[in-house]
């Protein structure tokens, strides 16, 4: 059971209920009169809301807040015992009340020198113990002293793992696959990533790779997932029918909780590296699921300084004040634009290619902890929790939907910039550099929200007054713009934390449980359901029947699927 320290919230007693958030939906009023044409015009209030800390510039005077919506959202933190849920989470304490589970990824990216305490033991040697285990191994195998079943060097390394045991791997090697060092680290190397059970994903996955030269990882923490499983077994065959039996103890290792399955499926304990049920999978980027694909790759060296900026983070965020401490900062400001001005969507901008899976990543993980129906209690909410997250690197989305948040809904973005690039271009003769031109959309995107551009204006262009409507823009968008001084192993680290903590931080406020997943169950059930029935359907002329169970819609969609097929 979640602890009473954990929560003031009596049981009962919703969020919606506090005094502070009476006052943040009186105070809307007062901010639907402001516009941020005015408010970026105050210089004591942006100087109070740019925060230059462990090495970013974040600067949040492009929200429709005043100084007086911060004090409010730092008094509704205090009212909701924010602080003291953090501490929960930091101390080990089972805040995963569904599941009776702590909640400590902040473990996965601790010095050795520091205790983290689960249930009276401190983990961190555990931790560490497995993370010398990677080391040793992709040292190992980066070194050709160990080698494929037929004696030549793994070089290429398949990852198969859905989910959280593949968004966030996949985010990491795509935002270092063109970083100087990474590049260098991983001359000669390959690393694919299998997710989906469609057979095309298969295919591509493996597409050109000899099983000779080939390493696959399973990632799963359950060891139960059934894509990932059927995937598993798929290139398990894949590597036996070329190279034989044997193949599996050279070319097959595991990432898991559960090392009883891992055994069953055949692959050596020993070539297993594990993780714990205090690890949740949307959270375990920085466990032996990102860190083994990922030192195989680059070498864990270059991982290890991942893990300090994730843990430079987790620093930051246990210790700062509220009002100097990105994750609450950029939850609070998340939390008052989805319950008070009612926007239920945020857009995710890197303008940095590297960062291309920034968005996919965090979709997962805000989207599956934060969309709840209930509070921690079982409360069922009068509000709508967590947010629609999408994105795509500037300038590609500027070309794509960005006319329909300069002046279609209202969606709040949040825009990435990268001081110093990974590669650099300055063509003779061009004004500026490439990157150069990147930043400049950057920088202007995020006043063109906030500005717009009045029927004054348009008039004073000499635009004819049956286009005026047309070209107005309202502005008074809100936005949030971070810099990174670069794209490294380090600040991708340090990007990964901020959204990690900034996502627990509103689901602290809205006194959910972010850390359970019970809404994927339903459709995994379901489709088990199928999976028997047309498994009898072979025996029985291809058809499911109307004593299958299923709707009229379902028995015909299925009849309709199965006659379609030639195999
Ligand atoms: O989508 C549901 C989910 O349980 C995720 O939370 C998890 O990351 C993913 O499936 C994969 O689970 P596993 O690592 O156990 O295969």
């Amino acid at each position: 059971m979640i602890h009473a320290q954990t929560t003031s919230n009596k049981k009962g007693e919703l969020v919606s209920e506090l005094p502070a958030w009476q006052a943040l939906k009186e105070h809307v009023n007062e901010i639907e009169k402001t516009h941020l044409r005015d408010l970026l015009h105050d210089e004591a209030r942006c100087m109070s809301m740019i925060k230059e800390c462990e090495g970013m510039y974040c600067d949040f005077t492009r929200q429709r807040v005043t100084q007086k919506t911060l004090e409010l959202l730092f008094e509704l933190a205090e009212q909701s015992n924010l602080r003291g849920k953090i501490n929960a989470m930091f101390n080990g304490e089972h805040i995963n009340s569904t599941e009776d589970r702590a909640v400590l990824h902040v473990a996965t990216r601790a010095h050795r020198n520091q205790k983290i305490m689960v249930d009276g033991r401190d983990v961190v040697p555990d931790v560490w113990e497995v993370l010398d285990k990677i080391k040793a191994f992709s040292d190992k195998v980066r070194n050709g002293e160990w080698l494929g079943v037929t004696g030549k060097p793994l070089k290429n390394v398949v990852a198969i793992g859905i989910g959280g045991s593949f968004l966030g791997p996949l985010f990491v090697h795509t935002a270092l696959r063109t970083e100087p060092v990474a590049m260098r680290c991983s001359r000669d190397r390959r690393l694919r990533f299998l997710a989906n059970v469609d057979p095309i994903d298969v295919a591509r996955a493996l597409d050109g790779l000899d099983p000779e030269e080939t390493l696959v990882v399973v990632i799963s923490k359950t060891f139960t997932t059934a894509e990932t499983m059927l995937n598993a077994r798929t290139v398990r065959s894949w590597l036996t029918s070329r190279l034989g039996p044997e193949a599996v103890a050279k070319h097959m290792v595991a990432v898991s909780t559960n090392l009883k399955l891992v055994k069953e499926f055949g692959i050596d304990p020993e070539n297993a590296f594990g993780f714990w049920d205090w690890v949740g999978g949307r959270y375990s980027v920085c466990s032996a699921v990102g860190m083994l694909p990922l030192s195989l790759q680059y070498g864990f060296d270059l991982m290890q300084e991942f893990l300090a900026g994730a843990n430079n983070i987790d620093e930051h965020f246990k210790n700062q004040p509220y009002q100097d401490n990105l994750p609450v900062l950029m939850g609070l400001l998340s939390l008052w634009n989805v319950s008070f001005l009612g926007h239920g969507a945020k857009a995710i901008l890197p303008y940095c290619q590297a960062l291309s899976k920034l968005a996919p990543h965090i979709q997962q993980v805000d989207m599956e902890s934060n969309g709840k129906g209930v509070d921690i209690n079982g409360v069922r909410l009068p509000f709508e929790t967590g947010e629609i997250d999408f994105g795509e690197p500037g300038t590609n989305g500027q070309h794509s939907f960005y006319q329909l948040i300069h002046q279609g809904r209202v969606v709040p973005c949040e825009f990435i910039g990268i001081v110093r690039s990974q590669q650099s271009v300055y063509l003779k003769g061009e004004v500026v550099s490439n990157h150069d031109e990147l930043m400049c959309n950057f920088f202007a995107q995020a006043d063109a929200l906030a500005y717009g551009k009045t029927p004054e204006q348009l008039r004073s262009d000499n635009v004819p007054d049956y286009l005026i409507p047309h070209r107005v823009f309202t502005g008074n968008r809100p936005s949030m713009s971070i810099m990174l001084p670069s794209c490294t192993a380090y600040t991708v680290g340090q990007l990964l934390a901020i959204y990690e903590h900034r996502i627990a931080v509103q689901g602290f406020i809205w006194n959910i449980n972010s850390f359970d997943q019970w809404g994927v169950e339903l459709g995994k059930v379901l489709a088990s359901k199928v999976r028997t029935v047309m498994n009898s359907a072979r025996t029985r002329d291809r058809k499911i029947l109307p004593q299958d169970g299923f709707n009229y819609s379902t028995t015909r969609m299925i009849n309709k699927y199965l006659e379609g097929k030639t195999q």
